[in-house]
């Protein structure tokens, strides 16, 4: 029986999930992406071959693998045209390797448009989205304005449907943005080349997955951005407008939650955070610069820096938790070879009261002061390490206070970008 593994990110995003997606992925028959979209930056070293994934599972960089974008992604053709071409550019074929789920919302140029228009608009309280236009497409999704790929497949109904909404999409873009209104006979036309494009991959993966399962095939479930971006549970509203936690694997996937056979979370030695919002260990200092740059953390989407700062375990136990994180792999071990000493945040202080467990609050977070645990850096290059006993002592005592302050075990660890470069343990 093959087994289905879901790999979540248990911070912020960019936990180097991409990396280790395409480490497991040999071993698995079929890789989905089941939440999120063109927000998302996966970012796959093969030798000296840079790949940046942001629709396509990482498992297309392995040959035979099967690839699925899942009901619950949102799915921006424009991007994953891109996508496919770029890699077809570089010899690597998708075709009979990718398919799209029918059921899967489509990001219209609309939302891409009101995406950055709202959060514009927001100026001291914007969100700092990737502008990919998610959030709208999310909501019209939930609002039941959303347009499916499966409507986009069929010429005469899209007509009638692009009509409706854009009516509707153009007063918004005019009245309330003063933004110019867009052409529906233009968005027909660009909506029916994307069809005409997509239509060999798209289907209805339910059935698909069902049957997988059925034949024992091993599943590998991609998650995208991180458990503190979860729109329920993360730092909201600093948030993505997904489900990117466990329980999003089975809405995005429609694979029943009894089906997922263990949950890997992925946390990077310390933390960084792309976009606005509450960050208690955040280093705004030489130590966040020096993370910053060892770590190269500017967004595979947009380029941005990233904000660095020190472990958070407080959120880090929080995210095991809700993401019924079995086992974790902890990355950026290298990132940290630069500084002599290292903290992991263990509690927060607020107005005097020790916290220990995440608060909903965003003025509670603002205000919370980390506690911290002092450690031994190892200051030296651990990139050639392949086994933990292969980890200078400092290194695996830090793994071990890892593992201790967010309660679940470490099976792995990334010793540089490279596909090869990961500190196994027992089990992977
Ligand atoms: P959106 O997902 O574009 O709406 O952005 C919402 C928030 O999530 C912003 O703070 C983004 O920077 C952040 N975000 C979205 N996708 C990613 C990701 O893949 N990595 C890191 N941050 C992300």
């Amino acid at each position: 029986m093959g087994e289905t593994l879901l790999v979540v990110g248990l911070q912020w995003g960019d936990e180097g999930k991409g990396q280790i997606i395409d480490a497991l992925a040999d071993r698995f028959d079929i890789i989905v992406r089941f939440q999120g979209g063109a927000n998302a930056g996966h970012t796959v070293y093969i030798g000296q071959e840079k790949f940046v994934l942001h629709l396509i599972p990482s498992g297309i960089l392995r040959a035979g693998k099967l690839c699925v974008i899942g009901n619950g992604v949102a799915v921006d053709p424009e991007c994953l045209l891109e996508e496919i071409d770029t890699l077809q550019k570089r010899g690597l074929s998708v075709d009979g390797r990718l398919v799209v789920s029918d059921r899967a919302h489509v990001v219209m140029p609309y939302h891409k448009m009101l995406d950055q228009l709202h959060d514009a608009a927001l100026r001291t309280r914007k969100i700092g989205t990737t502008g990919r236009g998610i959030g709208p497409c999310y909501a019209d999704k939930a609002a039941r304005n959303g347009l499916r790929i499966v409507e986009m497949m069929q010429p005469d109904a899209l007509k009638r449907r692009l009509k409706a909404l854009l009516e509707v999409k153009n007063k918004e873009l005019t009245l309330v943005y003063g933004a110019q209104p867009l052409d529906v006979g233009e968005l027909y036309k660009l909506c029916c080349g994307y069809a005409e494009r997509l239509r060999p991959f798209v289907c209805d993966t339910l059935p698909l997955l069902q049957k997988a399962l059925k034949e024992g095939k091993s599943i590998l479930l991609e998650g995208a951005q991180g458990a503190m971006l979860d729109i329920e549970f993360g730092t909201y509203p600093y948030v993505t407008s997904s489900n990117v936690s466990t329980g999003g694997a089975s809405v995005g996937t429609g694979m029943p939650p009894n089906r997922i056979d263990r949950v890997l979370g992925v946390v990077k030695a310390y933390c960084s955070r792309v976009g606005e919002g509450p960050f208690p260990t955040e280093q705004d200092n030489e130590t966040g610069r020096t993370l910053r740059e060892r770590g190269r953390e500017y967004g595979s989407t947009t380029g941005r820096p990233r904000r660095c700062g020190w472990l958070d375990g407080v959120a880090l136990r929080h995210a095991v938790s809700v993401n019924g994180a079995d086992s974790i792999v902890v990355t950026g071990m290298t990132v940290l070879s630069a500084l002599p000493k290292l903290k992991i945040c263990v509690a927060y202080k607020v107005d005097g009261n020790r916290l220990e467990n995440f608060p909903a609050d965003p003025e509670v977070l603002s205000k919370a002061v980390p506690v911290y645990e002092e450690f031994e850096g190892w200051q030296s290059d651990v990139s050639g390490a392949r086994t933990l006993e292969d980890l200078p002592r400092a290194a695996q005592d830090y793994l071990r206070a890892v593992e201790h302050i967010c309660g679940a075990h470490v099976e792995m660890a990334a010793v540089g970008p490279e596909r090869e470069q990961m500190v196994r343990h027992a089990h992977v």
